[in-house]
Formats: C-alpha cells, sequence, structure tokens
C-alpha cells in the first residue's frame, strides 16, 4: 500500500482544519491504520488539544531547522498519543521557520525531505496546515499527494476556493504533480435551517465554477459533519471528540467520513 500523506488546507481559519485532522486521525487509528500527525499551524492548537506542548520538546519546528542546515536532530521528536497514533508537535517558533526559509535553496521542499525520512513507518500521515497560503502552507502542499478542503456552508465562496484552488494547481504544475484533491468536507452544518440547503446549493455552484475555470475533478464529499458543542467540549479535555463521545453526531460523521475517505 502506497503511504498516503493528506494536507487538511483551507486558508480560511475556523473552517474545521484541526478538528477534522484530530478526529480522521483518531477514526483511522481505530481501524487499526498506522497514522501520524502533524501540526505545522504555529496557533498548535492541534498539539494543545492533544493535552501537549510543543515547546519544551522536539517538535516540527526543530525537524526543518535541522533539515535545513543539514544537522541530524537527536531526541523523540514523535509523541505517541495512542495506539497507532503519533504526533509531531507544533509550536509558536514555526512562524519563524517562515521567514528564515526566505534564503533556502529549495525552499518548499523541506517538509518533504523531513517527512521522507519517516514515511514508510506510517499508513497515514496528516498535516494539520495553518490558516494561510504563505510558504509553510506551500511545504505542506509540496510535500502531500492528498488534499481535503474543510469549508463550513459560511465561509464558501467562489472567490475563496477558486484562490485556494488555483494555488493548489500552481504547485501541481510546477512542484508536485502527485497531488490529488480529494474532496470538499462540509463542516459545521446546522441541518434544520434552510439556509444551509441553500448555502450547499451556493457551494455545489461554486464547486461547478471552479471545476471548470481549473478544468479539474474535485467533489463534495457525502459525509457532512453536523454542529454540536460537544466537539469544543472534547477539545477542551484533550480529547478527540469520537474517544470523548462516541455517539455523538459529530462523532460518527467523522467515522463514516474516515470510511467514505479511505476506503474510496
Ligand atoms: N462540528 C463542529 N461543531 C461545533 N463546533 C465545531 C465543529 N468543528 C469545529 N468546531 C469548533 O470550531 C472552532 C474552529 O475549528 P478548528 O477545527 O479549530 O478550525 P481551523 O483549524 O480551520 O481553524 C473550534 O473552536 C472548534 O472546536
Ligand atoms: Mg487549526
Amino acid at each position: 500500500m502506497k503511504n498516503k500523506i493528506t494536507a487538511i488546507v483551507n486558508q480560511k481559519g475556523g473552517v474545521g482544519k484541526t478538528t477534522t485532522a484530530l478526529n480522521l486521525s483518531y477514526a483511522l487509528s481505530e481501524e487499526g491504520k498506522k497514522v501520524l500527525l502533524i501540526d505545522f499551524d504555529p496557533q498548535a492548537s492541534l498539539t494543545v488539544a492533544l493535552g501537549h506542548n510543543g515547546e519544551n520538546i522536539c517538535n516540527i519546528q526543530t525537524l526543518m531547522a535541522g533539515e535545513i542546515e543539514e544537522s541530524k536532530v537527536e531526541g523523540e521528536y514523535v509523541i505517541k498519543i495512542k495506539d497507532n497514533l503519533d504526533l509531531i508537535p507544533g509550536t509558536l517558533d514555526l512562524a519563524g521557520i517562515e521567514i528564515s526559509l526566505v534564503n533556502v535553496m529549495s525552499r518548499e521542499m523541506i517538509l518533504k525531505q523531513v517527512i521522507k525520512k519517516i514515511e514508510n513507518d506510517y499508513d497515514y500521515i496528516i498535516i494539520d496546515c495553518s490558516p494561510s497560503l504563505g510558504m509553510l502552507t506551500i511545504n505542506a502542499l509540496a510535500a502531500c499527494n492528498s488534499i481535503i478542503i474543510p469549508v463550513t456552508p459560511e465561509y464558501l465562496s467562489a472567490k475563496g476556493l477558486g484562490l485556494l484552488i488555483s494555488s493548489i494547481n500552481k504547485i501541481k504544475k510546477r512542484i508536485n504533480t502527485n497531488i490529488e484533491i480529494d474532496g470538499i468536507l462540509i463542516t459545521m452544518m446546522n441541518e434544520r435551517t434552510n439556509l444551509s440547503k441553500e448555502m450547499i446549493k451556493a457551494l455545489n455552484e461554486s464547486v461547478e465554477f471552479v471545476k471548470s475555470k481549473f478544468n479539474l475533478n474535485m467533489k463534495i464529499f457525502e459525509s457532512k459533519i453536523p454542529v454540536s458543542v460537544k466537539t469544543g467540549e472534547a477539545i477542551l479535555n484533550r480529547k478527540s471528540i469520537i474517544e470523548y463521545e462516541p455517539k455523538n453526531k459529530v462523532s460518527e460523521a467523522y467515522q463514516y467520513f474516515a470510511w467514505e475517505w479511505s476506503e474510496n
């Protein structure tokens, strides 16, 4: 099996990237897949959600700096979260890497080189990206072979999606021809309101627009993630919602999504 390196991207914050990275990984690990999570956002919310603090230990910033300086990184940098689930923590210092990358040769490829050394240990590597299209996200796009785009119905705009897809397309052409956009995952959906139905319609239209503009195949996943206050509550308890409340509708939706995504 070819290992899957997946970037969870959207330049918009608060659309469910971190929640999706966490729960998708958790669900896959429960199915016996070996999963590595990489917290690639300087806000380090994934690391915090898993009850860790990336400041005192080796983290993704240390690994990238080691790669840039071609020095060997000492010590453990992978944290074992549970059976089959590891984390490379994020840190505020990651913001500094963006600046130091300016003068580095092949600066888009640093994360890819870091991952290359460990990718054979995992079935899935899931990268939680920061809400920007800067050099960090470019590194994630250069390193991955698969992309999931979470969007909330509220924040969907043809313009925002167009900007993201056009960036992905440039990287696919110039740096990484292996990229596949697996699909768009609708998150935080409130099923009861008509408004959301209108929004889903608008979303479908945006996707059609983007598909024809960029001549590329892209789907909206059948799984939709509903809204539940328990999602935030689980994070406060340093758990994925699947662990915190397995029968919650969000837990079930993420489990179904993990199946839909990995089996298709
Ligand atoms: N399905 C959901 N229902 C309710 N709240 C959610 C859901 N998914 C995410 N949230 C909350 O929305 C906020 C933003 O989600 P997050 O995953 O951090 O987005 P991003 O990583 O894109 O910034 C967080 O407070 C999170 O707990
Ligand atoms: Mg996040």
